[in-house]
């Protein structure tokens, strides 16, 4: 007889997450219109995209072409239209209240008069936990993106990179299985850029998150991803799913960018992107 098992610390499975355990977003359909002052303004048209478990997925598109839109969709930060969005089997609002991701803004976004483990425990805090665990989750984030020994700086004594790393360590405070992040590194350097890339794909592979990513950078994309998303200008749709999996290890390093498949998966998204752009206008 096996013995008696514990209860579960996780809701039981709805009847989606049961059908298809792996998808963690599964968009169908979506349309996106901005009611705005003069006329509407639609972000996103006809966008369906299936996010699996353990995916790198990064959106890639020029600017204003509903990226942002997409992952304030899926945060239930924006309501769509038109169109059905599910994050792990549950109405965006519903994730959103069990805590299901975690964002990362454009702007780092901390707190400048918190210390960096005060900026990490903020939702904690919000959530009630008590204070010690508190401060035992942020010291374990924080040696994740390797900030351990920073606690007591104030984000201004840090550089721009590390403040990035500070909001990557508060998002993943709750230990969320998907991480949603807005352009991270899109202020940064490319020398810093390359090393927090490099720690983020050691993260992802570690932590087993879900993870969606938006770039500019093509090199980025094609770096970090699983499957690469190419969107057309506004109005947002997607030109292509690129899969990176297929032909470059998981584990990665700076000079995978050297070879031939890396180079050939880069081309095809800069292709996507030019079809996509009238560059007559
Ligand atoms: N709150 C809003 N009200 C009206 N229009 C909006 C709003 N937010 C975004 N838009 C419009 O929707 C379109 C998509 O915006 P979004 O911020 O999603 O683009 P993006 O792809 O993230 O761009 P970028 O790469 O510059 O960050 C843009 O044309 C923008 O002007
Ligand atoms: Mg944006």
């Amino acid at each position: 007889m096996p013995a008696a098992q514990p209860a579960p610390l996780a809701a039981v499975p709805t009847a989606a997450e049961a059908e298809s355990p792996r998808t963690i977003v599964d968009i169908r359909r979506l349309n996106l219109i901005y009611q705005t002052a003069d006329q509407p303004v639609t972000a996103l048209s006809d966008v369906s995209l299936s996010i699996a478990k353990g995916d790198f997925i990064s959106l890639i598109g020029p600017s204003g072409c509903g990226k942002t839109t997409l992952m304030r969709v899926i945060a239930d930060l924006e309501q769509p239209s038109s169109g059905d969005v599910l994050v792990n089997g549950m109405t965006p609002e519903q994730a959103r209240l069990k805590r299901a991701y975690g964002y990362v803004f454009q702007a780092p976004a901390l707190y400048p008069w918190r210390n960096v483990e005060r900026n990490v425990t903020l939702p904690l805090e919000i959530m009630g936990m008590p204070a010690a665990e508190r401060r035992t989750r942020a010291g374990e984030q924080l040696e994740r993106v390797g900030l351990a020994g920073f606690e007591r700086k104030f984000p201004w004594q840090l550089s721009g990179g590390m403040q990035q790393r500070v909001s990557i360590a508060r998002a993943l405070a709750f230990d969320p299985d998907l991480l949603l992040m807005d352009e991270p590194f899109g202020a940064l350097d490319e020398i810093t850029r390359d090393h927090l890339n490099v720690n983020l794909t050691r993260l992802w592979l570690r932590t087993r998150k879900t993870c969606v990513f938006v770039t500019h950078s093509i090199a980025e994309a094609v770096f970090l991803s699983t499957r690469i998303v190419v969107m057309s200008p506004r109005p947002g749709r997607i030109l292509d799913v690129i899969d990176c999996a297929r032909d470059l290890p998981r584990e990665r390093t700076l000079g995978i960018r050297e070879s031939p498949e890396f180079q050939r998966i880069a081309h095809r998204v800069r292709e996507g992107l030019m079809e996509g752009h009238s560059y007559d206008d």
